[in-house]
Protein backbone atom coordinates (compact mmCIF):
# COMPACT_ATOMS: atom_id res chain seq x y z
CA UNK A 1 0.00 0.00 0.00
CA UNK A 2 1.27 3.30 -0.71
CA UNK A 3 0.49 5.72 2.63
CA UNK A 4 1.52 8.87 0.28
CA UNK A 5 -2.28 8.15 -1.41
CA UNK A 6 -3.73 7.21 2.18
CA UNK A 7 -2.21 10.23 3.80
CA UNK A 8 -3.67 12.79 1.10
CA UNK A 9 -7.89 11.25 0.56
CA UNK A 10 -9.76 14.19 1.25
CA UNK A 11 -12.56 13.65 3.99
CA UNK A 12 -15.64 15.41 3.72
CA UNK A 13 -18.18 14.50 6.23
CA UNK A 14 -22.04 15.10 6.04
CA UNK A 15 -23.50 17.80 8.28
CA UNK A 16 -25.99 15.09 9.63
CA UNK A 17 -25.93 11.27 9.45
CA UNK A 18 -29.16 9.85 8.22
CA UNK A 19 -28.34 6.43 9.84
CA UNK A 20 -31.19 7.09 12.62
CA UNK A 21 -34.13 7.35 10.78
CA UNK A 22 -32.46 4.42 8.47
CA UNK A 23 -34.47 1.09 8.73
CA UNK A 24 -32.31 -2.06 9.00
CA UNK A 25 -35.02 -4.38 9.48
CA UNK A 26 -36.74 -3.53 6.48
CA UNK A 27 -34.09 -2.75 3.74
CA UNK A 28 -34.39 -3.69 0.10
CA UNK A 29 -31.35 -5.33 -1.46
CA UNK A 30 -29.19 -2.19 -3.02
CA UNK A 31 -31.70 0.64 -2.67
CA UNK A 32 -30.69 2.79 -0.18
CA UNK A 33 -26.78 4.13 0.83
CA UNK A 34 -25.09 4.85 3.67
CA UNK A 35 -24.09 8.58 4.15
CA UNK A 36 -20.69 9.04 2.25
CA UNK A 37 -18.94 7.36 -1.21
CA UNK A 38 -15.63 7.20 -2.14
CA UNK A 39 -14.72 8.53 -5.81
CA UNK A 40 -11.53 8.79 -7.44
CA UNK A 41 -10.77 10.06 -10.96
CA UNK A 42 -8.43 9.14 -13.89
CA UNK A 43 -7.22 12.14 -16.40
CA UNK A 44 -4.10 12.37 -17.80
CA UNK A 45 -2.95 8.73 -17.61
CA UNK A 46 -3.19 8.45 -14.08
CA UNK A 47 -5.48 7.78 -10.73
CA UNK A 48 -5.89 11.10 -8.82
CA UNK A 49 -7.05 11.79 -5.34
CA UNK A 50 -8.59 9.50 -2.87
CA UNK A 51 -11.85 11.73 -1.84
CA UNK A 52 -14.60 10.55 0.48
CA UNK A 53 -17.63 12.87 0.23
CA UNK A 54 -21.37 12.79 1.41
CA UNK A 55 -23.65 10.39 -0.90
CA UNK A 56 -24.50 12.75 -3.66
CA UNK A 57 -25.76 12.40 -7.75
CA UNK A 58 -22.77 12.66 -10.05
CA UNK A 59 -22.50 15.35 -12.70
CA UNK A 60 -21.47 13.92 -16.18
CA UNK A 61 -21.97 15.81 -19.78
CA UNK A 62 -24.74 13.96 -21.42
CA UNK A 63 -22.19 12.61 -24.12
CA UNK A 64 -20.13 10.71 -21.54
CA UNK A 65 -18.85 7.23 -23.22
CA UNK A 66 -20.84 5.49 -20.24
CA UNK A 67 -23.80 6.72 -21.54
CA UNK A 68 -23.32 5.77 -25.52
CA UNK A 69 -21.41 3.28 -25.13
CA UNK A 70 -22.02 0.98 -21.88
CA UNK A 71 -17.72 1.15 -20.30
CA UNK A 72 -18.58 0.65 -17.41
CA UNK A 73 -18.02 -2.31 -14.56
CA UNK A 74 -18.54 -3.19 -10.99
CA UNK A 75 -17.77 -5.20 -7.73
CA UNK A 76 -20.26 -6.97 -5.32
CA UNK A 77 -18.42 -7.15 -2.01
CA UNK A 78 -19.95 -7.63 1.25
CA UNK A 79 -18.28 -6.38 5.03
CA UNK A 80 -19.76 -7.94 8.40
CA UNK A 81 -19.40 -6.98 12.27
CA UNK A 82 -18.24 -9.29 15.06
CA UNK A 83 -19.91 -9.63 18.35
CA UNK A 84 -16.80 -7.15 19.83
CA UNK A 85 -17.36 -4.70 16.99
CA UNK A 86 -14.33 -5.83 14.69
CA UNK A 87 -15.57 -5.30 10.61
CA UNK A 88 -14.20 -8.24 8.41
CA UNK A 89 -14.51 -7.93 4.53
CA UNK A 90 -14.81 -11.29 2.75
CA UNK A 91 -11.92 -12.11 0.09
CA UNK A 92 -11.30 -8.48 -0.47
CA UNK A 93 -8.87 -9.18 -2.84
CA UNK A 94 -10.39 -11.33 -4.98
CA UNK A 95 -12.54 -8.96 -6.14
CA UNK A 96 -9.52 -6.31 -6.80
CA UNK A 97 -8.26 -9.03 -8.97
CA UNK A 98 -11.04 -9.44 -10.87
CA UNK A 99 -11.99 -5.72 -11.15
CA UNK A 100 -8.92 -4.99 -12.79
CA UNK A 101 -9.64 -8.31 -14.92
CA UNK A 102 -12.96 -6.53 -16.09
CA UNK A 103 -10.88 -3.26 -16.59
CA UNK A 104 -8.23 -4.71 -19.26
CA UNK A 105 -11.74 -6.55 -21.28
CA UNK A 106 -13.60 -3.03 -20.90
CA UNK A 107 -9.98 -0.93 -22.23
CA UNK A 108 -10.07 0.75 -18.98
CA UNK A 109 -7.07 1.43 -16.64
CA UNK A 110 -6.68 -0.88 -13.97
CA UNK A 111 -6.65 1.06 -10.56
CA UNK A 112 -3.57 0.42 -7.96
CA UNK A 113 -4.58 -1.63 -4.57
CA UNK A 114 -4.18 1.10 -2.83
CA UNK A 115 -7.06 3.26 -4.15
CA UNK A 116 -8.94 0.11 -4.42
CA UNK A 117 -8.54 -1.91 -0.78
CA UNK A 118 -6.51 0.92 1.18
CA UNK A 119 -9.68 3.46 -0.05
CA UNK A 120 -12.33 1.10 0.67
CA UNK A 121 -10.99 0.37 4.09
CA UNK A 122 -11.15 3.96 5.05
CA UNK A 123 -14.75 4.38 3.55
CA UNK A 124 -15.64 1.56 5.71
CA UNK A 125 -13.95 3.28 8.69
CA UNK A 126 -15.84 6.47 8.63
CA UNK A 127 -18.95 4.30 7.81
CA UNK A 128 -18.36 1.21 10.74
CA UNK A 129 -21.83 2.06 12.27
CA UNK A 130 -23.19 1.22 9.68
CA UNK A 131 -22.48 -2.54 9.86
CA UNK A 132 -24.89 -4.34 11.61
CA UNK A 133 -23.49 -7.50 13.66
CA UNK A 134 -25.66 -10.76 13.27
CA UNK A 135 -26.02 -14.06 10.83
CA UNK A 136 -27.96 -12.43 7.83
CA UNK A 137 -26.61 -8.72 8.26
CA UNK A 138 -23.91 -7.21 5.88
CA UNK A 139 -22.42 -4.04 4.30
CA UNK A 140 -23.00 -4.33 0.25
CA UNK A 141 -20.09 -2.84 -1.65
CA UNK A 142 -20.34 -1.88 -4.49
CA UNK A 143 -17.10 -0.50 -6.37
CA UNK A 144 -17.62 0.72 -10.14
CA UNK A 145 -16.27 2.47 -12.87
CA UNK A 146 -17.52 4.71 -15.56
CA UNK A 147 -16.25 5.93 -19.12
CA UNK A 148 -16.37 9.90 -18.35
CA UNK A 149 -14.92 11.36 -20.85
CA UNK A 150 -17.50 13.38 -23.17
CA UNK A 151 -18.14 12.68 -27.25
CA UNK A 152 -19.80 10.37 -28.58
CA UNK A 153 -16.89 8.83 -30.81
CA UNK A 154 -17.15 5.04 -30.46
CA UNK A 155 -13.77 4.53 -28.90
CA UNK A 156 -12.53 3.91 -25.42
CA UNK A 157 -13.03 6.61 -22.65
CA UNK A 158 -9.73 8.31 -21.50
CA UNK A 159 -11.20 9.91 -18.35
CA UNK A 160 -13.11 7.21 -15.97
CA UNK A 161 -14.40 7.77 -12.35
CA UNK A 162 -14.15 5.01 -9.91
CA UNK A 163 -16.49 5.14 -6.86
CA UNK A 164 -17.33 3.00 -3.95
CA UNK A 165 -20.60 2.96 -2.85
CA UNK A 166 -22.18 1.07 0.93
CA UNK A 167 -25.07 -0.64 1.42
CA UNK A 168 -26.78 -2.14 4.09
CA UNK A 169 -28.23 -5.28 2.92
CA UNK A 170 -30.30 -8.24 4.20
CA UNK A 171 -30.78 -11.27 1.76
CA UNK A 172 -31.61 -10.71 -2.27
CA UNK A 173 -33.65 -13.21 -3.01
CA UNK A 174 -36.56 -14.21 -0.71
CA UNK A 175 -36.91 -18.52 -0.47
CA UNK A 176 -36.26 -20.62 -2.74
CA UNK A 177 -36.80 -19.02 -6.77
CA UNK A 178 -38.20 -21.45 -9.84
CA UNK A 179 -36.41 -21.06 -12.48
CA UNK A 180 -36.23 -21.12 -17.03
CA UNK A 181 -33.59 -22.77 -18.97
CA UNK A 182 -33.06 -20.52 -21.82
CA UNK A 183 -33.24 -22.41 -24.81
CA UNK A 184 -33.21 -19.15 -26.87
CA UNK A 185 -31.63 -16.10 -25.62
CA UNK A 186 -27.83 -16.12 -24.32
CA UNK A 187 -25.87 -13.97 -21.63
CA UNK A 188 -22.78 -14.40 -22.99
CA UNK A 189 -20.31 -16.16 -25.95
CA UNK A 190 -17.22 -17.30 -26.67
CA UNK A 191 -14.85 -14.33 -26.82
CA UNK A 192 -17.40 -11.99 -25.66
CA UNK A 193 -17.48 -10.34 -22.10
CA UNK A 194 -19.00 -12.46 -19.77
CA UNK A 195 -16.75 -13.39 -17.78
CA UNK A 196 -16.24 -9.37 -17.06
CA UNK A 197 -18.56 -7.87 -14.73
CA UNK A 198 -19.40 -5.62 -17.16
CA UNK A 199 -22.63 -3.30 -16.49
CA UNK A 200 -23.97 -4.56 -19.92
CA UNK A 201 -23.70 -8.16 -19.05
CA UNK A 202 -26.56 -7.63 -16.36
CA UNK A 203 -28.96 -5.07 -18.49
CA UNK A 204 -28.63 -8.01 -21.33
CA UNK A 205 -30.38 -9.95 -18.88
CA UNK A 206 -33.03 -7.53 -18.20
CA UNK A 207 -35.36 -8.49 -21.06
CA UNK A 208 -35.27 -12.16 -21.19
CA UNK A 209 -35.47 -12.42 -17.11
CA UNK A 210 -38.52 -9.86 -17.91
CA UNK A 211 -40.14 -12.79 -20.06
CA UNK A 212 -39.16 -16.03 -17.42
CA UNK A 213 -41.16 -13.57 -14.89
CA UNK A 214 -44.03 -13.06 -17.05
CA UNK A 215 -44.29 -16.68 -17.14
CA UNK A 216 -43.90 -17.44 -13.64
CA UNK A 217 -40.71 -17.54 -12.94
CA UNK A 218 -38.05 -16.15 -10.80
CA UNK A 219 -34.61 -16.30 -13.15
CA UNK A 220 -33.21 -17.60 -15.99
CA UNK A 221 -30.39 -20.41 -16.35
CA UNK A 222 -28.20 -19.23 -18.50
CA UNK A 223 -27.11 -21.85 -21.07
CA UNK A 224 -24.15 -21.94 -24.11
CA UNK A 225 -24.51 -20.45 -27.47
CA UNK A 226 -25.85 -23.66 -28.90
CA UNK A 227 -27.98 -23.81 -25.52
CA UNK A 228 -27.07 -27.81 -24.96
CA UNK A 229 -24.94 -26.81 -21.69
CA UNK A 230 -26.05 -25.29 -18.45
CA UNK A 231 -23.86 -22.10 -17.07
CA UNK A 232 -24.99 -19.66 -14.91
CA UNK A 233 -28.25 -18.35 -13.12
CA UNK A 234 -29.60 -15.40 -13.18
CA UNK A 235 -26.72 -13.10 -11.59
CA UNK A 236 -25.25 -16.09 -9.72
CA UNK A 237 -23.43 -19.05 -10.51
CA UNK A 238 -25.30 -22.34 -10.75
CA UNK A 239 -24.85 -25.80 -8.93
CA UNK A 240 -26.37 -28.93 -9.57
CA UNK A 241 -26.63 -32.23 -7.15
CA UNK A 242 -27.35 -35.26 -8.65
CA UNK A 243 -27.33 -37.91 -6.21
CA UNK A 244 -24.05 -36.72 -3.85
CA UNK A 245 -22.37 -35.14 -6.27
CA UNK A 246 -21.90 -31.82 -6.83
CA UNK A 247 -21.53 -30.37 -10.32
CA UNK A 248 -20.77 -26.79 -11.52
CA UNK A 249 -19.18 -25.45 -15.27
CA UNK A 250 -15.69 -24.30 -15.05
CA UNK A 251 -14.95 -20.37 -15.78
CA UNK A 252 -14.54 -19.86 -19.35
CA UNK A 253 -14.81 -16.36 -21.46
CA UNK A 254 -18.54 -16.77 -20.92
CA UNK A 255 -18.72 -17.86 -16.92
CA UNK A 256 -18.38 -15.13 -14.37
CA UNK A 257 -15.05 -16.40 -12.01
CA UNK A 258 -17.23 -16.30 -8.97
CA UNK A 259 -16.23 -15.27 -5.52
CA UNK A 260 -18.62 -17.16 -3.38
CA UNK A 261 -18.33 -20.05 -6.12
CA UNK A 262 -14.97 -20.36 -5.50
CA UNK A 263 -15.56 -20.87 -2.06
CA UNK A 264 -18.03 -23.21 -1.70
CA UNK A 265 -16.12 -25.26 -4.34
CA UNK A 266 -13.07 -25.32 -1.40
CA UNK A 267 -15.34 -25.30 1.33
CA UNK A 268 -17.59 -28.32 0.10
CA UNK A 269 -14.32 -30.24 -0.23
CA UNK A 270 -13.11 -29.38 3.42
CA UNK A 271 -16.95 -31.09 4.25
CA UNK A 272 -15.94 -34.19 2.03
CA UNK A 273 -18.36 -33.10 -0.59
CA UNK A 274 -17.57 -35.30 -4.11
CA UNK A 275 -17.01 -31.64 -6.26
CA UNK A 276 -16.72 -31.94 -9.86
CA UNK A 277 -16.00 -28.77 -12.25
CA UNK A 278 -17.64 -30.04 -15.21
CA UNK A 279 -20.00 -28.63 -17.57
CA UNK A 280 -23.53 -29.85 -17.18
CA UNK A 281 -25.86 -30.99 -20.33
CA UNK A 282 -28.90 -30.28 -20.42
CA UNK A 283 -30.36 -33.23 -21.18
CA UNK A 284 -27.90 -34.81 -18.18
CA UNK A 285 -30.20 -32.68 -15.93
CA UNK A 286 -33.76 -33.23 -17.58
CA UNK A 287 -32.81 -37.08 -17.23
CA UNK A 288 -31.72 -36.60 -13.44
CA UNK A 289 -34.91 -34.81 -12.58
CA UNK A 290 -37.43 -37.59 -14.54
CA UNK A 291 -35.36 -40.85 -12.83
CA UNK A 292 -35.10 -38.72 -9.36
CA UNK A 293 -31.60 -38.51 -8.99
CA UNK A 294 -31.48 -34.55 -9.71
CA UNK A 295 -31.44 -33.86 -5.88
CA UNK A 296 -30.80 -29.64 -5.97
CA UNK A 297 -30.06 -26.58 -7.69
CA UNK A 298 -28.69 -23.31 -6.23
CA UNK A 299 -27.12 -20.31 -6.99
CA UNK A 300 -24.06 -18.56 -5.54
CA UNK A 301 -23.03 -15.13 -5.57
CA UNK A 302 -21.98 -12.44 -3.27
CA UNK A 303 -25.26 -10.70 -2.97
CA UNK A 304 -27.25 -13.71 -2.88
CA UNK A 305 -24.94 -16.15 -0.85
CA UNK A 306 -27.08 -19.31 -1.53
CA UNK A 307 -30.30 -19.44 -3.54
CA UNK A 308 -32.33 -22.69 -3.53
CA UNK A 309 -34.03 -23.08 -6.62
CA UNK A 310 -37.02 -25.20 -6.31
CA UNK A 311 -38.06 -25.69 -9.84
CA UNK A 312 -37.19 -25.24 -13.38
CA UNK A 313 -38.92 -25.45 -16.71
CA UNK A 314 -37.26 -26.00 -20.12
CA UNK A 315 -39.45 -25.59 -23.70
CA UNK A 316 -42.65 -25.33 -21.16
CA UNK A 317 -42.33 -28.53 -18.78
CA UNK A 318 -41.92 -27.84 -15.68
CA UNK A 319 -39.82 -30.03 -13.42
CA UNK A 320 -40.25 -29.70 -9.87
CA UNK A 321 -37.02 -30.81 -7.46
CA UNK A 322 -37.97 -33.44 -4.31
CA UNK A 323 -38.31 -32.11 -1.20
CA UNK A 324 -35.56 -32.14 1.32
CA UNK A 325 -34.89 -31.90 4.54
CA UNK A 326 -32.81 -28.96 5.63
CA UNK A 327 -30.09 -30.78 7.62
CA UNK A 328 -29.69 -32.55 4.36
CA UNK A 329 -29.40 -30.01 1.59
CA UNK A 330 -26.02 -29.75 0.55
CA UNK A 331 -27.43 -25.95 -0.10
CA UNK A 332 -28.03 -25.01 3.28
CA UNK A 333 -24.67 -26.83 4.46
CA UNK A 334 -22.58 -24.98 2.46
CA UNK A 335 -24.73 -21.52 2.83
CA UNK A 336 -24.41 -22.02 6.89
CA UNK A 337 -20.78 -23.19 6.67
CA UNK A 338 -20.35 -19.80 4.67
CA UNK A 339 -21.95 -17.56 6.28
CA UNK A 340 -20.41 -18.34 10.00
CA UNK A 341 -17.22 -18.08 8.52
CA UNK A 342 -18.15 -14.59 7.12
CA UNK A 343 -19.83 -13.33 10.50
CA UNK A 344 -16.76 -14.77 12.42
CA UNK A 345 -18.69 -17.36 14.26
CA UNK A 346 -16.48 -19.91 13.10
CA UNK A 347 -13.59 -20.56 12.44
CA UNK A 348 -11.68 -19.46 8.99
CA UNK A 349 -8.96 -21.83 8.06
CA UNK A 350 -8.61 -20.43 4.81
CA UNK A 351 -7.69 -16.76 6.07
CA UNK A 352 -10.30 -15.80 3.52
CA UNK A 353 -11.85 -12.84 6.26
CA UNK A 354 -9.98 -9.64 6.17
C1 LIG B 1 -23.35 -9.79 -6.68
O1 LIG B 1 -23.72 -10.90 -6.28
O2 LIG B 1 -22.61 -9.04 -6.03
C2 LIG B 1 -23.75 -9.33 -7.97
O3 LIG B 1 -22.98 -8.73 -8.63
C3 LIG B 1 -25.12 -9.50 -8.37
C4 LIG B 1 -25.74 -8.16 -8.51
C5 LIG B 1 -26.21 -7.96 -9.87
C6 LIG B 1 -26.73 -7.87 -7.46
Amino acid sequence: MDSNILNNLKLTKVAASKIDTFDFENVKFGEKFTDHMLVCEYKNGEWGTLEIKPYAPITLDPSARVFHYGQAIFEGMKAYKEENNDIWMFRPDQNFERFNKSAIRLAMPAIDETRFIGGLKELIKVEKEWVRKGLGNSLYIRPFMIATESGVIASPSNEFLFCILLSPAKSYYAGKIKVQIADYYSRAANGGIGAAKAAGNYSAQFYPTKLAQEAGFNQVIWTDSNHTHLEEAGTMNVFFRINDTLFTAPTSDRILDGVTRKSLIQLGESLGYDIKIESVQVDTILNAAKNGTLKEIFGAGTAAVVNQIEGFSYKDQYYQLPEMADEESYALQLKNALTKLQNKLADDPFNWTV
